[in-house]
């Protein structure tokens, strides 16, 4: 099937280039920080600004993961979150949570202010919208939720949008940007302020030594006094988040805009199948961006029709001309909407994580930073309660899933598609070159084992137990999975 589009985040691709060491000898500081992303740079340039020496090792580059393929809305208006909150949770809690993704937005545009970060940082508008007139009640409720702790909220009917809506709930002075040019920018700030930064350097293990952590990366170990886990999906902690959470994914296209004020804020639909939609640009001009409904990662066997589907909703609902840019990105929704972030203080202190955004992990993802930076610092921070990453929470949120790529026989996979052949126990992932040549892995994901699901449109190979994601080749591209998938052999195939 052929998809339009040239398969990268329009952030990415239009972000200069980074060029950071491999780390390659072992060393000692700190505050050793696994992970490039808003979280980990945040946290970086936080503790690099207090004096610390801090060492970022990253095991691709800088922002290309997560935070370089959201939609970088930088808002606190998480759809319909506070109504939910105050319900779920109490007054103070909700108030906490709007506090702080309120200041993670504004330490974002302040950094990129003062720092003078190229990043097309934008005040914009959010909304949160409905095409349904009695969902307005929702709208509503949230309105008020929202103005209780103490937000600039206000209900317009319908969404200023260039489709039929019911109306939205309006959050003014919120923010958008370019996520993966902010954080090359934010990543040399750190250089400035004597951080380092390694690239290429995926961290294997971290490990409690007698009274120091031990951050192992192949051969070289790095040695510090507290370890910041910003690896999206929290790895190496006693707390077994890993498996906690439910992985959440995404298709999202940019298309080349035809009218560059159609759509003026950022747009989450409060309804399934849900869109999410913003303006931005790339070197040739503005773009729209639409992002697909959520669905939990490696448990769809045609990702390839979700990226169809968005399309044609797109072409149906807004001016838009050719598909430029797609991708896939995931996420991790935690079981009370409310991130998991802080020191895992009782079984592992010394270690910091912040996991769980549900999908809004640019300012959740601020917040936890500054959290981080505030505990190690030994400042006291009103968020540690909400945020604590050892509350209690269900442990059957996650429920898992299984491939949905087995097939009877190799004849049955196509050149430039992927499926997974059962041998007896043994299952083997099998991707075909375009000139026919078939590829054998182990399909057993390198997590905790469950079998990897074939991604047809970006072309990876998905895990639906906890999300991780691995190339064709299978390099592993998002965690918790540390290691590569096994190369394996296809019985009786002498190809
Ligand atoms: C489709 C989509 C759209 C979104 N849009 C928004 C939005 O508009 N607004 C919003 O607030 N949130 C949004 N989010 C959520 C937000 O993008 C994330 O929650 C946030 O970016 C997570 O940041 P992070 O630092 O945890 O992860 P990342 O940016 O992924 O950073 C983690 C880094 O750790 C590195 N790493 C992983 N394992 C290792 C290892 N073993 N060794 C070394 N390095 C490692 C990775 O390579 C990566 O660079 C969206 C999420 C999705 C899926
Ligand atoms: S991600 Fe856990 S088994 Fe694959």
């Amino acid at each position: 099937m052929q998809l339009s589009g040239k398969v990268e985040s329009c952030w990415v691709a239009n972000a200069p280039e980074t060029h950071y060491p491999r780390y390659e000898q072992s060393d000692r500081c700190d505050v050793g920080i696994v992970g490039g992303g808003i979280v980990g740079l945040t946290s970086a340039w936080l503790l690099s600004k207090a004096g610390y020496a801090v060492t970022v090792l990253e095991a691709r580059k800088i922002g290309q993961q997560v935070t370089g393929r959201s939609t970088a809305k930088i808002t606190a208006q998480h759809s319909l979150i506070y109504s939910h909150l105050i319900e779920t949770l109490g007054l103070e809690r909700a108030r906490l949570y709007g506090e702080a993704n309120h200041c993670g937005v504004e330490l974002i545009v302040a950094l990129a202010t003062q720092l003078d970060i190229a990043c097309d940082l934008e005040r914009k508008n959010a909304y949160a919208y409905t095409h349904e007139p009695r969902r307005m009640t929702a709208i509503e409720a949230e309105a008020d939720a929202a103005r209780s702790l103490g937000f600039d909220a206000r209900v317009v009917a319908p969404a200023p949008l260039p489709f039929a809506t019911a109306g939205a709930l309006e959050f003014t002075h919120q923010a958008q940007f370019n996520p993966a040019q902010y954080l090359v920018g934010l990543a040399a700030a750190i250089i400035a302020n004597g951080g380092r930064i390694f690239e290429n350097t995926r961290v294997e293990d971290v490990e409690r030594g007698s009274n120091r952590w031990r951050v192992k990366a192949g051969r070289h170990r790095l040695d510090t006094e507290a370890v910041v886990v910003a690896t999206n999906v929290a790895m190496w902690t006693p707390s077994e988040l890993d498996v906690t959470l439910r992985p959440r994914c995404h298709t999202a296209m940019a298309f080349r805009a035809t009218d560059s004020r159609a759509v003026d804020g950022v747009f989450i639909d409060i309804d399934q199948p849900s869109h999410s939609i913003r303006m931005g640009r790339d070197r040739e001009g503005p773009l729209l961006i639409v992002l697909g409904p959520s669905f939990t990662t490696g448990n769809d066997g045609d990702v390839a029709r979700r990226f169809l589907d968005l399309e044609a909703w797109v072409r149906a609902n807004i001016p838009a001309g050719d598909v430029v840019w797609r991708w896939v990105n995931e996420d991790y929704d935690s079981p009370d909407r409310v991130p998991f972030a802080g020191e895992l203080s009782r079984k592992a202190p010394g270690m910091y994580v912040a996991t769980g955004f549900n999908g809004w992990g640019i300012s959740n993802g601020a917040a936890a930073a500054m959290l981080i930076a505030d505990q190690i610092q030994d400042i006291d921070n009103p968020w540690r309660s909400l945020y604590n990453p050892s509350r209690r929470v269900p442990k059957d949120f996650n429920r898992g899933g299984d491939t949905q790529s087995i097939v009877r026989a190799l004849e049955d996979i196509k050149p430039g598609a992927g499926g997974v052949i059962e041998h007896g126990k043994q299952k083997i992932a099998v991707w075909r070159d375009t000139q026919g040549n078939p590829h054998a892995l182990s399909a057993s994901c390198t997590h905790m084992g469950c079998t990897v699901t074939w991604n047809n449109a970006d072309l990876t190979w998905d895990c639906p137990c906890h999300g991780s994601m691995f190339t064709r080749e299978g390099q592993v591209i998002h965690g918790p999975a540390a290691e590569a998938l096994k190369p394996a052999r296809i019985p009786g195939n002498d190809d």
